[in-house]
């Protein structure tokens, strides 16, 4: 099978940080081009340090560009009790040897895209506010042709997170996620309606942190913090939102996948950021529902794929760690 490439727009943060993850243990199904950060859990600078940081702990050997420190409009909204005041919980990693590339991401996704020859197409994830991928829409159009689609963790047919119907990445950055929305680029939404299925429970979590594998301990860490620290210690499990998108890119029958027409309440009244999922085929040209939702998901298979596969990404770190100190 041809090896997927991809581009991962993200704001590491917990869940982001185990999207990574599971990212790195599928290089052979998937070709990670580049990571790029934008402001969302944490600041931009934090997200950023984390991106470095994570991606040299997992053996990615990927460029990371930094990208906007704000939403296009308003003030940004970190998440803070979720994720940590450093966005990672109480994680530390080693600090990365790699430096952030000097291009902000923007200039950066497109002259990666502009660069790609004629026919050539990626996939953008897109697992934080839609802030960098809106404007490099609106900058630079052209681009379009070379974007396969954009399969993004956000929104919700019914439901929210930070409100009680809007989820927290098209609620930080509304007017992002409408540009999106309209750009005409094939869109995959993996928003609440599949996320708050997929989800890490408690015994798990603990069995990842006892591990003593660097990957699965890590990630148990992370998901540990974002399940203690909130609301979710109730519930006794926590979902893992951002590793949803590339799941659905290997294992599109975990999910339940239905044709919309996607937009957004970019109001300041109680419905801001609230996604508005039209499924009313009957009412549209068939050309016109040209959006993605993921409305359901199997998250026992969910645990599965993702739990195996991060023990098997952290026996190869600790195999390529052991070559490195013998070499
Ligand atoms: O609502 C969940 C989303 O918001 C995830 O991407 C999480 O990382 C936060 O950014
Ligand atoms: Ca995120």
């Amino acid at each position: 099978m041809e090896k997927r490439e991809i581009i991962m727009d993200c704001d590491p943060g917990t869940d982001d940080a185990i999207a990574l993850a599971y990212a790195a243990a599928h290089t052979e199904e998937l070709k990670l081009l580049a990571i790029t950060t934008v402001s969302g859990n944490q600041s931009v600078e934090k997200v950023t340090v984390n991106a470095l940081r994570l991606a040299e702990f997992y053996n990615l050997d990927v460029p990371v560009a930094k990208g906007m420190d704000t939403p296009l409009t308003r003030e940004p909204v970190y998440a803070s009790k979720f994720h940590g005041e450093t966005g990672l919980g109480q994680c530390v990693l080693p600090a990365a040897s790699r430096k952030a590339e000097e291009e902000h991401a923007v200039l950066f996704l497109h002259r990666l895209l502009a660069e790609l020859p004629e026919g050539k197409k990626v996939t953008i994830v897109a697992t934080g506010p839609l802030t960098n991928i809106a404007m490099l829409l609106k900058l630079f159009p052209q681009v379009k042709k070379h974007i396969r689609e954009i399969v993004f963790m956000g929104g919700a047919a019914m439901g929210g997170n930070v409100t009680p119907t809007a989820e927290f990445n098209i609620y930080t950055d509304p007017e992002a996620a409408r540009i999106v929305f309209r750009s005409g680029v094939p869109l995959v939404m993996c928003g609440l309606d599949a996320t708050l299925k997929c989800t890490l429970k408690r015994k798990q979590i603990i069995k990842l942190c006892q591990s003593g594998n660097p990957a699965a301990g890590l990630c148990g860490d992370l998901a540990g913090y974002s399940l203690e620290n909130t609301s979710n210690k109730y519930r006794g499990e926590v979902s893992i939102h951002d590793v949803v998108p590339l799941m659905y890119l290997l294992h599109p029958d975990i999910f339940k996948i239905q044709s919309t027409i996607l937009d957004v309440d970019c109001s300041d009244g109680p419905a801001r950021g609230t996604t508005l999922c039209d499924f009313r085929w009957w009412e549209h040209e068939e050309e016109e529902m040209d959006a993605f939702i993921l409305m359901d998901a199997d998250g026992t298979r969910f645990q599965e794929e993702l739990i195996t596969d991060i023990y098997e990404l952290g026996e190869r770190i600790k195999r390529q760690k052991e070559e490195g100190m013998h070499s």
